[in-house]
């Protein structure tokens, strides 16, 4: 099939060009002509394992192309993927005026059938947003040329985005009709029958938000079971281990830590409650999801400044930047916070990630006293403590005695709960935790 995709953020990317993997015909369309430019010649913008490698397997292939042209890319293509970003407006809701450009250059441009498919993360009833868009540009045209809107939200995991697109555990379709339905069975054929699952459109739009909220929430309730624990000497990590065997919990996204971050937690749960609120609805356990995330992301520094007095003078380490590991997306970050606290409590940071110190050096702006470093350990040498944010891999089994040799005082702050109580007493760590019994 002949395939556009507009929009190359990581939503978009990833689907065009896994795609453009099974046999399908793909041009990829942004309005960055930059960002276009360095695609065309197989560089990645972001960090996502695997992509870069198919990118260029599918140029060469000659399956795969990048424009800045959409009515071009319009011409040749049965379907047109919306995959542009819907960034959080100040109330909460979602942005759509991207995916409203998008769907009027449909309307204005299209000479024959087209099947379009919304794959930003959208409130609820933005299908019938888009088909009225390109209605309407149509009826300018006094053209009556057919097309469908069909949902068909992402739930890819960054980090293990291709993965997630090759081998989903479901995907989601919501159409209208049966044109559109059979469209969308063929596009999918790769995958077992049973893991495509169709419904009606809202019902798959609201999918989407229901299952991200879903997550956040048993995230934020976990932080706050540890707050619990760590008060009255339980340990998450085994009350985790003791709730996930029970099959109808199962142990996924019960992972306390310093907070979550990312591109669509945040925002996601932030549209849904306000999507919600317009209809006189108010999402209150959404409400305790944020409260309770936000007060997590300074977690971290209450421990510090709890053990330090005053941090004024202070220099503390600081391993991932990332929201999460294997991306360089800082987003919402949880480091992000825990360094701005710090620097206006007047201690200075070394810090640490193997992919996003640049992201987080943009985002944060030049901080006095924070410094970047290359190597896992110039963060700690000469440090009060080193703080662990994100648990990428090379983390997980470090060199505690080159640690212990390297600090001022040995002192570690583990916000992903990586290492074990029992060996970081043996190495002769003060060790902190999350919910694990030592406050
Ligand atoms: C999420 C959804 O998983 C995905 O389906 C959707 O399409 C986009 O949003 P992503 O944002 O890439 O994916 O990250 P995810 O792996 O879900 O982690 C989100 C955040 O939650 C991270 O900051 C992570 O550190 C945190 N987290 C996750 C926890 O704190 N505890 C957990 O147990 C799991």
């Amino acid at each position: 099939m002949k395939l556009a995709v507009v929009g190359t953020g990581y939503v978009g990317l990833v689907t065009g060009v896994c795609l453009a993997k099974f046999g399908n015909d793909v041009v990829c369309v942004d309005t960055n002509t930059q960002k276009i430019e360095a695609l065309s010649r197989g560089t990645v913008p972001f960090y996502e394992p695997g992509l870069e490698e198919i990118i260029r397997n599918n140029l060469e292939a000659g399956r795969l192309s990048f424009s800045t042209d959409l009515p071009s890319a319009l011409d040749d293509a049965l379907m047109c993927f919306i995959t542009v970003g819907t960034p959080s407006l100040e109330d909460g809701s979602a942005d759509l005026s991207a995916v409203r450009s998008v769907a009027e250059t449909i309307g204005r441009s299209m000479k024959e059938y087209k099947l379009v498919v919304v794959k930003s993360t959208v409130p609820v009833s933005t299908c019938d947003f888009v088909r009225q868009a390109v209605a309407a540009e149509l009826a300018k045209r006094r053209e009556d040329i057919p097309f469908d809107v069909a949902s068909n939200p992402e739930f890819l995991r960054e980090g293990a985005a291709v993965r997630d697109f090759l081998e989903p555990d479901r995907v989601v379709v919501g159409v209208d009709c049966d044109r559109s339905a059979d469209i969308m069975k063929e596009l999918y054929s790769f995958l077992p029958p049973e893991k495509v699952i169709f419904m009606d459109i809202r019902s798959s739009e609201m999918t989407k938000y229901a299952a991200n909220a879903m997550l956040a929430t048993r995230i934020s309730f976990m932080n706050e079971i540890a707050a619990v624990c760590e008060r009255l000497g339980a340990d998450v990590e085994k009350v985790r281990m003791g709730m996930g065997s029970d099959s109808r919990i199962g142990y996924a996204f019960l992972s306390a830590g310093c907070g979550f971050g990312g591109s669509c937690f945040p925002k996601d749960v932030r549209a849904l409650k306000e999507f919600a609120r317009k209809e006189g609805l108010e999402m209150q356990i959404l409400q305790a999801v944020e409260e309770v995330n936000e007060r997590q992301k300074h977690v971290l520094f209450g421990k510090l400044l709890r053990h330090f007095g005053c941090m004024k003078g202070k220099t503390i380490g600081i391993w991932g930047l990332s929201f999460k590991p294997k991306t360089s997306d800082v987003r919402e970050a949880p480091a992000q916070a825990l360094i701005a606290d710090l620097a206006a409590a007047g201690a200075k940071v070394q810090a640490h990630d193997p992919k996003a110190m640049d992201e987080t050096r943009e985002a944060l702006g030049d901080l006095q006293g924070v410094l970047y470093v290359n190597n896992q350990y110039d963060a700690v040498n000469g440090a009060d403590a080193l703080v662990l944010v994100t648990e990428w891999d090379i983390y997980k089994q470090p060199d505690f005695k080159k640690i212990r040799s390297l600090l001022a005082s040995p002192v570690i702050f583990d916000g992903r709960n990586q290492y074990s109580p029992a060996e970081m007493k043996r190495q002769g760590f003060v060790y902190y935790s999350i919910g694990r019994g030592t406050a």
